[in-house]
């Protein structure tokens, strides 16, 4: 069975938006657990738009499933993390200006790092997965620095318009996760999914053990529960 991990961080970023105490993503990862989520995932960054701190800490206390803390390798991220002891690290880049992660990891660029974040981690007993791009080389960086998986990134997939590039994406994802699990690796995916394609994606790609799914289910959430918000405020003013 494939697991899913239920990214919540923009659960945080409608909090954000007012610097309020709502909406909780601790009650949200709660209610996802309930509702079936096999983990939850959030990206601690480095700029604390979305998820900060206290939420992290909290999750660890609370999550019942599996917490999957997405993150940089700057040194004081990887300090929290080691203090905090998620259930597993996924480390992605990370770029101040962007909008959400952009790319996989370049491993081969910052190896010596990466191996010596990935020491700190493990040491910690955290399983570490690291967040690539669908290129063979960067997978074997993944193995020579002692990864447990890698999450393969979905994202030029999900972007893709035309029939032909869809196919192209999806034989490129093939390809690299089947060398993944050929040199051991454990294979995951994740951005930009939805519930137009997912489905395709899993039944191209057995290889598959876990995704992280994030804006796609939180966008759902918000137009699924406006009816009853609506609904209970509209009676709420109408009771006076
Ligand atoms: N996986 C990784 C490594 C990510 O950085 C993100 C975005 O935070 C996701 C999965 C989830 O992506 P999306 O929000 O597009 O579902």
């Amino acid at each position: 069975m494939v697991r899913l991990g239920v990214n919540i961080d923009h659960v945080a970023t409608i909090r954000q938006a007012r610097k309020t105490i709502e909406p909780d993503p601790v009650d949200a990862a709660l209610i996802a657990e309930i509702a079936g989520a096999d983990g939850i995932t959030v990206h601690l960054r480095e700029d604390r738009r979305h998820i900060n701190d206290r939420d992290v800490k909290i999750l660890k206390k609370t999550v019942k499933t599996r917490l999957n803390l997405e993150m940089s390798i700057n040194l004081l991220i990887v300090k929290i993390a080691c203090q905090i002891k998620p259930d597993q690290a996924t480390l992605v880049p990370e770029k101040r200006q962007e909008i959400t992660t952009e790319g996989g990891l370049d491993i081969i660029a910052k190896e010596k790092k990466i191996k010596n974040v990935i020491i700190k981690l493990k040491s910690k007993g955290i399983w570490v997965s690291l967040f690539v791009e669908a290129d063979l080389e960067q997978i074997k960086a993944a193995k020579r620095v002692n990864a447990d998986a890698v999450e393969l990134h979905t994202g030029t997939y999900a972007n893709a318009k035309t029939e032909i590039s869809v196919k192209r994406q999806l034989d490129r994802l093939l390809k690299a996760a089947k060398f993944a699990k050929s040199i051991e690796l454990h294979v995951y995916a994740g951005h930009g999914l939805t519930y137009q394609n997912t489905a395709k994606l899993l039944k191209k790609i057995p290889e598959i053990e876990e995704l992280n799914i994030g804006h796609s289910i939180v966008s759902r959430a918000i137009l699924k529960g406006m009816d009853e918000a609506v609904r209970t405020m509209k009676m709420l003013i109408q009771s006076i």
